[in-house]
């Protein structure tokens, strides 16, 4: 069985290495890139750079030649967490287990920060390398239709919008699919077209996607009820205050878990048709309902 921790590890002392080199190449020295590297560097699980990695892995790809690719996804997050944070929406003072970013330097900084990484990420995707130029346009619409109004943006407006009242599980189904399950949708397939995989391969990543994606945001809210915010580097407790929607209030915890895990199997099964190759991809499903951070 692959060693998931250990494979973590390695990709992320690369990816860790490539983040810097893309901060340190645009404003190296000032404020602004203190605020860049205090959040994107503060030990994130690196979630979503690693399902691009694997994806391309999974189809027989060099990992090699997605690693921009997965940094610009990592940014992308990393300025929607800064965001999130803010004051103005989900006010926290926590993250990767440092002082928020506004918290740490002060409003305007933080929004510039996420204003910065989010751009930054664009102008990385805009040099990436691909064997046919109309590749990394088809790449570059993905990602942003993910982060956009379409996606992960639309997705935070309705969760802001729809605090204190309650939604229908459709309705929180398709909010969860949108704040968060597009970014790791958009993650899996871009990494799996950069790999070369063809249509079938990556039309089941992207079943395999919208599953996790969505059991991840799952197990997010049930970490916000019974998770320890010392090992999450977060706060717990706080979508109850806020009266957000989520799983646990919506079915009660027991029932989310089981609706995670049953989104689990069904990820496992988009992969049937993969060798060994895929055995990252197929421990990282098994880790979203696992893991404790
Ligand atoms: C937190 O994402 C926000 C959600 C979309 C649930 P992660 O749990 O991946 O956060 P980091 O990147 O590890 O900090
Ligand atoms: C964050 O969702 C989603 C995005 C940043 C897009 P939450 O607000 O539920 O996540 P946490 O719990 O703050 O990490
Ligand atoms: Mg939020
Ligand atoms: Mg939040």
């Amino acid at each position: 069985m692959l060693d998931l921790a250990a494979y973590f590890a390695r990709i992320n002392e690369i990816l860790d290495r490539h983040l810097l080199n893309h901060l340190n190449a645009s404003v190296a020295g000032s404020r602004l890139f203190e605020a860049m590297r205090h959040s994107l560097m503060a030990g994130g699980k690196r979630l979503r750079p690693n399902l691009c990695i694997a994806a391309c892995e999974a189809v027989g790809g060099d990992s090699k030649k997605v690693f921009p690719l997965a940094c610009a996804i990592e940014m992308i997050h990393t300025y929607s967490l800064i965001h999130d944070d803010l004051p103005a929406m989900d006010d926290d003072q926590l993250r990767r287990g440092k002082p928020t970013c506004h918290v740490a330097f002060d409003e305007a900084t933080a929004i510039l920060a996420g204003d910065a990484l989010l751009t930054l990420a664009f102008q990385i995707l805009a040099s990436l390398e691909t064997e046919r130029p109309e590749q990394a346009l088809e790449i570059i619409r993905i990602i942003a239709s993910a982060a956009g109004p379409a996606g992960m943006v639309q997705g935070q407006m309705l969760d802001m919008q729809s605090e204190g009242q309650t939604l229908t599980s459709a309705e929180l189904q398709a909010l969860h699919a949108l704040k968060t399950g597009a970014m790791i949708e958009a993650a899996l397939v871009t990494g799996a077209m950069l790999g070369g995989g063809n249509t079938a391969q990556i039309d089941a990543i992207r079943d395999y996607g919208r599953a996790i994606g969505l059991a991840f945001q799952v197990v997010d809210d049930v970490l916000n009820v019974e998770g320890n915010p010392a090992v999450m580097g977060k706060a717990a407790g706080t979508d109850q205050v806020r009266r957000k929607n989520s799983y646990p209030a919506l079915l009660s915890l027991e029932k989310s878990k089981e609706f995670a895990q049953n989104l689990i199997r069904t990820a496992g099964e988009a992969l049937i048709g993969f060798e060994h190759e895929a055995d990252a991809l197929r421990a990282i499903a098994r880790y979203v309902i696992e893991r404790n951070k």
